[in-house]
């Protein structure tokens, strides 16, 4: 499929004296941009007082937009309910695990569950369609802004709790069946009624997990019905795309469920502020990468949010200079604003919208960069970004490549590693993603894949770490699939009650191997393993006659193959995850390339492209590449 690719901007005209709008207009479209995100936070614009609109300006601001030939991507304000609103409902705070609730004077305060908030989320949200569902200037839609930003998605609250036992009696229809799932003749657990259930926070010690599993998954269905109570109506008056712009290393809510309502997958990419905030690594490698960003976080999301999108994703918020919200910002080298735009469309973004036009002198963000300066000068990335337009204008087309490489990723799993650790630094994000820097030091494109996939034929690799309940679907799709697949450590050793499963896991057709126990492990332990590399973090014991895979340097196997499946009984540390991916390419014919430090590539339908993330220029392949340069040829 190829999909136009093209730049976009974020814009509060809310925020600027009118007369200046078409000045900026002119000089957005000048830059080559296409699309204008406004609207997300203008609630308190939109409707001053309660059910008094005031659309004027909204209407205005398209209109100047528009006619400099821009395209608007239009925001449902929800994320940020003004204060009239808290005084309608003063029960539509979230409410944290320690019982306290969300105060008014930031955003995304609201509480999913409230059904008067939804109503106002509603009508707002109805007023805007019916009045710009068809406006020509109008070229898609956002809902909400960042569904989980700021750790919102859990609600301790009595709504949270009226609408968690409603959920749980449609879905265990009776106490004693909930009762059975869950376990609760532990400790004395069991319920005579749903309504004697609680949320699972301030016990004493830790809560059932089965009851944490059902609170999480709850949770993540709140917020894809909220979405998609938005969804209904904006489609009911405008034929224009729906996009949400979704946040990195966030994994509070099912994407997948949300995205299936949705046209288009969005997020917002800050390499820096990631790098500074939720990545682990060495403090050398955060200070090689300080100005670039992590040379595989942004890929990783990029290929998650394509799936999430069903192959149409977009970055609705792209880091143009320091960030306010880091623990540290640097300012990028430059380059990156470019670089960053280049990747994206190499792994098939349609869009790049930077956030945001103008930096903000006043509030929250006044210390975050945009593409103008507060006294409207040039800050460096509007120069980038008037590049990327130009070279667009040569390469109008993104193809998504395809991939040998298939990897699974699960939010479900994601919450079931947080309930149940076992150990410290179980974290399963960190672990896919180490996964995935494997396959991307050796050159190759990757598809991630929802945890239900159930059509493996397009890969001759697929991977599935840490997923703790097999689908169906993807059990069905693993047995007659012709590739190799790995799968392990952690996997399918969960019932979907999050119960431990007998027969012993994996419990995998045509493969014996049992996991007999297993161990975590503190850091700096490992377990050496014949061949080079160790077992880190975590550690099974293997039962089983098939063919060991991996030794451990005392002869004990680390993962156990037959045929088409192997079973991994451990959390590689890099050099062993690098051994048994290359191993694994070569014996299935996958060319791989050993890619330096820092240099990534994307190979698009029709070209290669190298991407350095390096502060110094790499040469590879006979090709120089500056320090954050960006190389393309033709395939
Ligand atoms: C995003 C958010 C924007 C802005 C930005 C700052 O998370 O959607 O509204 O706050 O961060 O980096």
């Amino acid at each position: 499929m190829t999909l136009p690719r093209t730049l976009g901007v974020c814009y509060y005209p809310e925020h600027w004296p009118e007369e200046i709008w078409a000045e900026d207009a002119r000089r957005m479209a000048e830059t080559g941009i296409t699309f204008v995100r406004i609207g997300e936070f203008a609630w308190s614009r939109m409707e001053p007082t309660p059910g008094t609109y005031d659309w004027g300006w909204l209407d205005r601001a398209i209109a100047v937009l528009g006619k400099a030939g821009l395209k608007v991507v239009l925001g449902t304000p929800t994320a940020t309910p003004p204060r009239w609103m808290a005084e309608r409902h003063p029960d539509m705070f979230a409410v944290d695990r320690e019982g306290r609730p969300r105060a008014f004077g930031s955003r995304r305060h609201y509480d999913f569950s409230h059904e008067g908030y939804r109503a106002e989320c509603a009508r707002i949200v109805t007023a805007m369609a019916e009045r710009y569902g068809r406006n020509p200037h109008l070229g898609a839609w956002q809902t909400d802004n960042e569904y989980a930003c700021h750790d919102t998605v859990l609600s301790y609250s009595p709504v949270a709790l009226s609408a968690f036992r409603d959920w749980l009696a449609r879905k265990y229809q009776s106490p004693q069946a909930l009762n059975r799932a869950w376990g609760n003749v532990f400790w004395s657990m069991e319920y005579d009624s749903f309504d004697q259930i609680g949320l699972p926070n301030l016990t004493v010690t830790e809560p059932n997990p089965t009851h944490v599993m059902d609170f999480r998954r709850f949770a993540s269905d709140q917020v894809a019905s909220f979405n998609r109570l938005q969804v209904e109506i904006i489609r009911a008056h405008s034929d224009a795309p729906i996009a949400h712009n979704y946040m990195g290393r966030v994994t509070d809510f099912d994407h997948f469920k949300v995205g299936a309502d949705l046209d288009i997958a969005s997020w917002d990419s800050y390499p820096l502020g990631f790098l500074s905030d939720r990545i682990e690594a060495t403090e050398e490698h955060k200070a090689h990468f300080l100005r670039q960003g992590d040379p595989d976080n942004q890929a990783f999301h990029h290929d998650l949010y394509r799936a999430v999108g069903r192959g149409r994703w977009w970055i609705m918020e792209q880091q143009p200079g320091p960030v306010n919200w880091a623990p540290w910002n640097a300012d990028p080298l430059p380059g990156m604003p470019r670089l960053w735009a280049w990747e994206a469309f190499a792994h098939g973004a349609e869009c790049v919208s930077y956030f945001r036009w103008r930096q903000a002198p006043f509030a929250q963000e006044q210390m975050h960069a945009g593409l103008l300066r507060p006294d409207s000068a040039a800050a460096p990335a509007l120069g980038e970004a008037a590049q990327v337009a130009r070279e667009l204008a040569q390469m109008p087309e993104a193809g998504t490549g395809a991939a040998p490489v298939a990897l699974v990723f699960d939010y479900e799993s994601a919450w079931a590693w947080e309930t149940q650790p076992q150990g410290r630094d179980f974290d399963y994000f960190r672990l896919v993603t180490a996964w995935y820097r494997g396959l991307r030091s050796l050159g190759l494109n990757v598809d991630i894949l929802p945890p239900d996939a159930g059509d493996l034929s397009a890969y001759k690799l697929v991977l599935i770490p840490g997923l703790a309940t097999l689908s169906r679907p993807l059990l069905k799709a693993l047995e007659i699939h012709g590739g190799q697949a790995i799968v392990g450590p952690r996997t399918n050793c969960k019932t979907p009650d999050f119960a431990t499963p007998v027969p012993l896991p994996p419990n995998l057709p045509g493969l014996d191997c049992t996991v007999a126990r297993v161990e975590s492990l503190p850091p700096g332990i490992e377990i050496p393993l014949q061949g080079g590399g160790a077992i880190r973090h975590w550690h099974e014991v293997l039962e089983g006659t098939a063919d060991m895979a991996l030794t451990t340097l005392e002869g004990e196997a680390a993962a156990l193959r037959s045929g088409r499946l192997t079973y991994l009984g451990g959390w590689l540390d890099e050099t062993a995850l690098a051994h048994l991916l290359r191993k694994t390419c070569v014996e299935l014919g996958i060319a791989v390339t050993e890619m330096p430090c820092g240099l990534r590539q994307r190979c698009t339908q029709t070209h290669r492209f190298l991407f350095n993330y390096n502060p110094a220029p790499v040469t590879f392949d006979g090709i120089t590449i500056p320090a954050a340069g960006v190389h393309w040829s033709a395939l």
